[in-house]
């Protein structure tokens, strides 16, 4: 498997993907696939990797800068992430996590946010500090991985292509 930033000839693959994965989830409102492009669009797509395997795409997970009570100081956000149904909890996802916070890094980022499981994403080193909020959801859902500073706090904001797509 190859973790490798997405080409121009993967956006139908990952769209695919995207719809397909998120496809069975009770939270979603298909709205990731929208987001995806959306980002694209927007130019606010910092970073999109894709898992590749034997020239199949499946998975990809997106980045795009976010802001902490209306200020963006280096963070970024995670999602949406797609793994292909036949090919979950084998590592794939927590693959492309690492390689994009090892890219974000890179760039001298503070920090990655995000908003999902923490049964997920707390094996995969984020935290939930109380501090950092999203639109009243329960805390415990809002969760960060700092790279650099204090610990996140404020009310997370994802990109305009969340709010375009419904969230
Ligand atoms: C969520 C998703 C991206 C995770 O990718 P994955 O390749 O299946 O996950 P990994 O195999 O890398 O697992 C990483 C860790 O999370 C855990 N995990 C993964 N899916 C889980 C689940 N549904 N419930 C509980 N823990 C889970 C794994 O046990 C693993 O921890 P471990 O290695 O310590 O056991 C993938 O399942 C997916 O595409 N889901 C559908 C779309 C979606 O829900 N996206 C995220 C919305 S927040």
């Amino acid at each position: 498997m190859l973790i490798r930033p997405e080409r121009p000839d993967d956006v139908d693959a990952i769209d695919r993907l995207t719809i397909a994965a998120f496809e069975p989830q009770w939270f979603s409102d298909g709205s990731e696939a929208p987001i995806v492009r959306s980002l694209r669009a927007s130019g606010d797509l910092t970073l999109s990797l894709v898992a590749e395997d034997e020239g199949d795409v499946i998975g990809h997970v997106a980045f795009s800068p976010v802001t902490i009570d209306g200020s963006h100081d280096g963070w970024f956000g995670l999602g949406p992430i797609s793994v292909r149904l036949d090919r979950q909890r084998r590592g794939v996802g927590r693959a492309l996590v690492a390689e994009g916070l090892r890219r974000l890094r890179d760039r001298e980022a503070r920090g990655c946010a995000l908003i999902g499981d923490p049964n997920i994403y707390g094996r995969m080193g984020f935290t939930a500090n109380g501090l950092l909020s999203h639109r009243g959801l329960d805390r415990v859902v809002v969760q960060h991985f700092t790279f650099s500073g204090p610990s996140p706090s404020g009310e997370l904001r994802f990109a305009p292509a969340f709010d375009a797509a419904g969230r």
